[in-house]
């Protein structure tokens, strides 16, 4: 099979294609032959070791110290089960899915072993496999962090860096619990955040947000750019913070700080569930949740969809079509 691997840490041309063996399920395993999968802000931090500070040496046990441990990155695709391994009972050849893969990676090639009992779920029957690859990774995250705090209608909730993966799913999650969202991010993206239920849309370029005398109930911070000292005052007593970016520091000092503010802290990473993704998945059959996708590659491609994920200014997701030619760019918006 084909495959995008990557032998040395660097810039977007360190992933190449190559031939690889095509891996045989386990036992309560899936072989999915992928159809889309996507170039994540996860794939340009494990790539190029650019991680929040602190977290350099936790990652690299993971990622690999000199060279990459984990050769092909991608961590969600959307495909379509090809055999399953003794002991699968809930999916069988032929089923279309989408799974988060997690720290497993493994998303960019044509084939991907996932566990039944991980995040995998029913691919929405309405949505392209190039849609369905897009839900995944801001999808999933956005709904475990948010899943750390109650959402009902008339809570507040502010979204930085609303305009990317996770903050176009955190938007639109939190408007469909009938939150007022507020969405911070640079002018150009107003229109898409606004399209996407944010009620109020601060251009991070031309003001900023800690200055403002407003108060939320749960801040969602997908950018990390900003001390817990400033983020506090603008979180009313009993509201949540929800890091989905956190350093070293902020990660430690989540359990004291929300013991000594009661504001309800998650910072680092959460779990991601099967559970979870049916849930995003469901939204989308119904068409409350639309995935976001700003370009789309061919896998042979794949080093230039790196390179524009490394520019960190990318819409949404960045599709990678797998089987078949991309289907174009354009904004799904
Ligand atoms: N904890 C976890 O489990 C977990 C899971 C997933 C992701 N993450 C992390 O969460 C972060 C966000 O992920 P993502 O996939 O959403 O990233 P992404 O799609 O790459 O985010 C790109 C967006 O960031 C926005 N942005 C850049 N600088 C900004 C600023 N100063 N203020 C507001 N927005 C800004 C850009 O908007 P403009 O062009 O408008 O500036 C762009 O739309 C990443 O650091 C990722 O590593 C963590």
């Amino acid at each position: 099979m084909k495959a995008a691997v990557y032998r040395r840490f660097g810039g977007p041309d360190v992933v190449r294609i190559v031939e690889q063996p095509k891996p045989a399920p386990g036992r309560g395993e899936l072989l999915v032959k992928v159809q889309a999968t996507t170039v994540s802000a996860a794939d340009y931090r494990a790539r190029t070791k650019d991680v929040p500070k602190g977290l350099k040496l936790l990652s690299s046990t993971t990622l690999g110290f000199i060279t990459p441990r984990i050769p092909v990155l991608g961590m969600d695709i959307a495909g379509v089960i090809e055999a399953a391994g003794p002991d699968v009972t809930r999916f069988k050849p032929g089923d279309e899915v989408i799974a988060m893969l997690g720290g497993k990676f493994g998303g960019h090639a044509e084939y991907v072993t996932v566990p039944q009992d991980g995040a995998v779920a029913a691919k929405p029957a309405n949505l392209t496999f190039e849609e369905a690859a897009a839900l995944v990774f801001g999808g999933i995250t956005a709904q475990a962090f948010l899943g750390r705090t109650s959402l009902d209608p008339g809570t507040s909730v502010l979204v930085n860096g609303a305009s990317g993966a996770v903050g176009t799913a955190a938007v639109q999650l939190a408007r469909i619990a009938g939150a007022h969202v507020t969405a911070v991010c640079s002018g150009p993206n107003a229109g898409l955040v606004r399209s996407l239920g944010a009620g109020t849309v601060v251009d991070y370029t031309t003001e900023d947000f800690t200055e403002a005398s407003a108060a939320y109930d749960v801040i969602v911070d997908c950018v990390g750019n900003v001390p817990f000292r400033h983020l506090q005052p603008l979180i009313k007593p009993g509201g949540a913070l929800l890091s989905v970016v956190a350093d070293l520091p902020g990660v430690l000092a989540a359990g004291l700080r929300s013991h000594r503010t009661g504001i309800h802290i998650t910072a680092g990473n959460v779990p991601f569930t099967g559970a979870d993704l049916a849930h995003i998945a469901q939204l989308a059959e119904t068409g409350q949740l639309r995935p976001v996708i700003d370009r789309s590659f061919a896998l042979t491609d794949i080093a230039e969809a790196h390179r524009y994920v490394s520019t960190g200014r990318k819409r949404g997701n960045v599709v990678v079509q797998v089987a078949g030619p991309p289907a174009g760019g354009g904004l799904v918006d």
